[in-house]
């Protein structure tokens, strides 16, 4: 996790603006405030109020997921951890500036993680671990009883993803860049995983339609288009780079 943990405190320089720039033309950009929206309106307007409970982020991140749910009115208990310590920088420097209680950002993963939480949150992290299932068996072992598990991954099943991959390794390999490899894993890996350690499948949203491969207007309006009209479509398991899930503890 090293390399990773490397990449984000690199990235963490450019990453606030992802969040901030309004007119950005890069696809992946576009999946991570669209990712933060979705969430925001699952957490408020979809599962059943959590205020008197506890939310933990595994990859926080610089933190605004949970930063923008105490912003909404959430105000439950919310611990934030990361393993790069420049994203855990970012996410206290925001949190002082706001001045919010109860919410904690530390460097760490899941097994610092020491409250069983009624919702647990992780999105954009599971592709960076060569062994997936063990690591969203690490997340579902977090959520108390009748909690709730939202978690993205990159869609396994997606000929888009496929094709992104193949390009993104020939660049590599033009270039002679070496990069972090992020994998997908099929949806029924991930049904199968998670029923099997107690959880009911609640609601899964496709996003991030296109190659995200190099800035392009045209590409991030299509991704706008399809995410609007075909998030919950089964067309779309084939299609979207990656998939939001939300799962429900129920054992
Ligand atoms: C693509 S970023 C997403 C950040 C945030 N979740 C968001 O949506 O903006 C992935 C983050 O996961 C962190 N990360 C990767 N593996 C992790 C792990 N096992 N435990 C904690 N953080 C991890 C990285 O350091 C990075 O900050």
């Amino acid at each position: 996790m090293k390399k990773v943990s490397e990449l984000f405190d690199s990235r963490s320089k450019k990453y606030n603006d992802i969040y901030t720039d309004a007119h950005s033309k890069k696809l992946l950009h576009q999946e991570k405030k669209v990712r933060a929206e979705t969430v925001k309106e699952l957490v408020i307007n979809y599962l059943p109020p959590i205020n008197n409970g506890i939310v933990v982020d595994v990859g926080c991140g610089m933190g605004n997921v949970l930063l923008n749910l105490r912003e909404s009115g959430l105000k439950a208990e919310m611990y934030g951890v990361d393993i790069s310590k420049e994203m855990i920088r970012l996410a206290n420097s925001s949190l002082n500036e706001v001045g919010y209680e109860n919410i904690n950002f530390t460097i760490g993963s899941i097994e610092d993680i020491k409250v069983s939480a009624n919702l647990v949150l992780s999105l954009g992290v599971a592709g960076y671990h060569h062994k997936q299932a063990e690591f969203l068996a690490g997340l579902s072992s977090l959520v108390d009883t009748n909690g709730y598990l939202i978690f993205s991954t990159a869609n396994g099943d997606s000929f888009l993803r496929l094709t992104r991959r193949y390009l993104s390794k020939i660049h590599s390999y033009i270039t002679g860049k070496k990069k972090v490899e992020f994998s997908s894993i099929k949806d029924k890996h991930v049904e199968s995983l998670l029923t099997n350690n107690g959880f009911r499948a609640q609601k899964k949203i496709y996003i991030t339609f296109g190659l995200g491969l190099f800035a392009s207007s045209i590409e991030c309006s299509i991704d706008r288009w399809f995410f609007k009209n075909f998030r919950n479509s089964f067309i779309s398991k084939y299609l979207s780079l990656t998939v939001l899930y939300v799962y429900k503890r129920v054992d």
